[in-house]
């Protein structure tokens, strides 16, 4: 694939380096752009090194009119030969020149040349991005079928902490791919997935859960939505916003996910149980809240419902995934749900290892087929490994959709 990386002026025109490097190792060849604020911030000789082609800076730089025909005419021949143009960081300049079609150097010039598929990723500080004018002119883009990789929140180099950030290079270089290559392999399935913990209470204020943040749950969401499956994400309480183009059903207690998930089996091609559903739940939650009065307290609890099982007992030709977080015997325990649970596929990993599993962005999974050998796949952000799992899960409900 043939990516085309513009770098406009703000502070994280630096992070368009690892950007380049990121997006070669996932096998695109790169043309830097660079504006002339850009070069404020870092040099053209990083991006000809890194990518070992010559960066364009200028429109018209100081050839001679013979020169520029004789080359023929670049912004045009650049647009012509690249599939994808991202542009990162997508300053607020930057975003309300292509916005609005103003022309006036290379990248905007080029901007308006090209036919491919464009990537904006934009990062600024907390108020120009809330500005009203950013925020038309991202809306203006995104109708305009661009893919916006929205900015995170932490502290900016501004001294403010908010929303502005530029994301994460690895996420940017996974969305370019994907993007790019424009794969819509889950057209036609509709998936179930559940994700995040479920909340147990105890009495009006009080409630038994467990540390799921739901991110794994929510990449694989957005994955298999970016791939063209309908996805149904039924999703207990967490902190993080719902991937676009998925259909999200909000619940809180087992009961409640138990009962989503089978209001929408019979449209399901794949089922996919992330959630971290919670083993028991208080038997008789007080109405309400309870007085610290007693030395001791104990608090009755009765099993969940078994939402696995249950959807392994009538799955048909559906393909049932099932995860085991544990902290010790991991495939043992994989094994174990495949054949307790009539599960097709297990993905397992170990949430005691420091860097994966619960709460953070990364995450290293094996993979238990139903009669194949475990799949360790390397540790890698939650949206990468969710592809991974999807790039498993397909085959397998191909098999299963020509065997019925
Ligand atoms: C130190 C400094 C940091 C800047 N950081 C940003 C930034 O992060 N995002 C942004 O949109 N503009 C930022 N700007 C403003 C842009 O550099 C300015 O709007 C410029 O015209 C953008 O040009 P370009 O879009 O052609 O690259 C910054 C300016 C300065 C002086």
């Amino acid at each position: 694939m043939r990516v085309i990386l513009g770098v406009g002026g703000g502070i994280a025109a630096y992070k368009a380096a690892e950007l380049a490097r990121a997006l070669m190792e996932r096998g695109a060849t790169v043309q830097p752009v660079m504006t002339a604020a850009a070069r404020q911030f870092i040099t053209p000789l990083t991006f000809a090194a890194l990518t070992g082609k010559k960066v364009i800076t200028d429109l018209f730089g100081d050839r001679t009119a013979d020169e520029v025909l004789a080359s023929s005419v670049e912004h045009i021949q650049v647009a012509r030969e690249n599939d994808v143009l991202v542009a990162a960081p997508a300053t607020a300049d930057l975003l309300a020149k292509f916005a609005n079609g103003l022309a006036d150097d290379f990248l905007s010039t080029l901007y308006l040349a090209f036919t491919g598929k464009v990537v904006l990723a934009p990062a600024m500080n907390t108020q120009m991005w809330l500005h009203p004018a950013t925020a038309a002119n991202i809306e203006k883009l995104r109708a305009r079928g661009h893919h916006i990789v929205p900015p995170g929140s932490g502290p900016l180099a501004c001294g403010e902490t908010g929303v502005g950030r530029l994301a994460d290079p690895a996420r940017i270089a996974d969305d370019v791919i994907r993007i790019g290559t424009g794969k819509q392999d889950f057209a036609g399935e509709t998936i179930v997935i559940t994700a995040g913990p479920t909340q147990e209470a105890i009495d009006p204020v009080r409630f038994i859960s467990n540390r799921s943040s739901g991110k794994m749950g929510y990449a694989i969401a957005e994955a298999a939505a970016a791939r063209g499956a309908q996805v149904i994400l039924v999703s207990g309480p967490v902190k993080i916003p719902p991937p676009a183009g998925v259909k999200v059903v909000q619940v809180e207690t087992a009961l409640e996910m138990k009962d989503a998930v089978f209001a929408h089996l019979e449209e399901a091609t794949i089922v996919i149980k992330s959630a971290a559903v919670a083993d028991y739940m208080v038997e008789n939650p007080a109405p309400q809240k309870m007085k610290k009065t007693a030395a001791r307290m104990s608090i009755e609890l009765s099993p969940t419902p078994d939402i696995l099982a249950e959807v392994g007992r009538v799955k048909g030709d559906r393909l049932l995934v099932g995860f085991a977080a544990e902290t010790q015997n991991m495939i043992s325990e994989a094994k174990r749900k495949m054949e307790t649970k009539n599960c097709d596929l297990v993905v397992g990993n170990l949430v005691s290892q420091h860097g994966v599993g619960f709460g953070s962005d990364d995450n290293e999974v094996t993979l238990v087929p139903r009669g194949g050998a475990p799949v360790p796949l390397p540790r890698a952000s939650k949206r990468i490994v969710a592809d991974q799992i999807l790039d498993h899960v397909l085959p397998l409900r191909l098999a299963l959709r020509s065997a019925s």
